[in-house]
C-alpha cells in the first residue's frame, strides 16, 4: 500500500479518470479536478477547475488546500487540441487557426499547468520527495515537429509545457520537488481516438509504474509512459 497525497488533473474522462483509478487501487490518497463533476469512485476530494481561468485554478487549488497539508505529486493531466475549439480536423495547420483558437490551446495546455503548479506550491513544498508530473506529448518534440502532428498549436503548446517544466524544474530544485514530462503514448481516448496503439489501461498502469521509479535525479527529464528517455 501507497499512501501519497495526489492531485491529479482532468479526472472525468480519459488518461486522467483511469490515472486517478490506478493511484486509488494502489493506495493512494487521490483529489481530482473536472469541469463538470464527473469523476471516479474513490477519490479523497474533487474539485472543479477550468485551466482557461485563473480564479478557477486558484479556488480549486485552495479548496484541496482546505483538505490536506501537503501533496506529494502533482499530475497536470487535462489537455486538449483545436478540435475542441471548432478547428475542422483537416485545417490545423499554421495558417488555418484564427488567434482566439490558437490562444484558447495555450491556455489549457500551458498557461493552465504552469498555474495549477503555481496554486499548488504551497502544497508541493510541504509534501514528501514531492514530484510534478507535466503530461507532454511526442509532439511537443522538435526532433519530431517535421514530419508529425496535424495540429500546429498542440505541437506549439506541448512544446512550450515541456519549456516552462524545464524552468520550472530550475526554480524547484532547492525545495526538493521534481518535475518529469511524459509522454503517454499514442492511446485509445478521446483524444486518441480508436486507431491508437495503446490502450488506457496500458498506458496509465505503465505511467504508475514509471512515476514510482522517479526521484528527485529525474527532475528535468522528457520521458516515454514506460520511462524511456524521449528525444527532444
Ligand atoms: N490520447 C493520446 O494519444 C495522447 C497522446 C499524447 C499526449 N496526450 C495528453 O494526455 C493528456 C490526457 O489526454 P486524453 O487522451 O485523456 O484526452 P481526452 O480523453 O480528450 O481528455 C481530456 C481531459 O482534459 C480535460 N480538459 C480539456 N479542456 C479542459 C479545460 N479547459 N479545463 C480543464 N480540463 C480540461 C477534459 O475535461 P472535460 O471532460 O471537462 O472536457 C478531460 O478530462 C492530455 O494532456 C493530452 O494532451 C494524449
Amino acid at each position: 500500500m501507497r499512501d501519497r497525497r495526489v492531485v491529479i488533473t482532468g479526472v472525468g474522462r480519459g488518461l486522467g479518470r483511469r490515472l486517478a483509478e490506478a493511484l486509488v487501487e494502489a493506495g493512494d490518497e487521490v483529489w481530482g479536478t473536472s469541469r463538470n463533476g464527473d469523476a471516479p469512485e474513490g477519490l479523497r476530494g474533487r474539485v472543479t477547475m477550468e485551466l482557461r481561468s485563473e480564479v478557477s485554478i486558484a479556488a480549486g487549488s485552495a479548496e484541496i488546500a482546505s483538505q490536506t497539508d501537503g501533496i506529494d505529486l502533482l499530475i497536470n493531466c487535462a489537455g486538449t487540441d483545436a478540435r475542441s475549439f471548432g478547428a475542422p480536423p483537416g485545417e490545423r495547420g499554421p495558417f488555418d487557426l484564427d488567434a482566439e483558437t490558437f490562444n484558447a490551446v495555450m491556455e489549457v495546455n500551458a498557461t493552465g499547468p504552469m498555474l495549477v503548479t503555481k496554486y499548488m506550491l504551497a502544497l508541493l513544498r510541504a509534501g514528501r520527495d514531492a514530484m510534478v508530473i507535466n503530461v507532454s506529448s511526442q509532439l511537443g518534440s522538435m526532433a519530431l515537429a517535421q514530419t508529425m502532428g496535424a495540429d500546429t498549436v498542440y505541437n506549439v503548446s506541448k512544446a512550450a509545457l515541456n519549456m516552462l517544466s524545464l524552468k520550472t524544474a530550475a526554480a524547484v530544485r532547492d525545495d526538493g520537488i521534481g518535475v518529469v514530462m511524459i509522454h503517454p503514448g499514442w492511446v485509445r481516448t478521446d483524444m486518441g481516438g480508436p486507431s491508437a496503439a495503446l490502450t488506457i489501461d496500458e498506458s496509465a498502469h505503465a505511467i504508475v509504474d514509471t512515476i514510482g521509479s522517479l526521484s528527485i535525479e529525474d527532475s528535468g527529464r522528457f520521458i516515454r509512459w514506460d520511462g524511456t528517455d524521449h528525444p527532444w
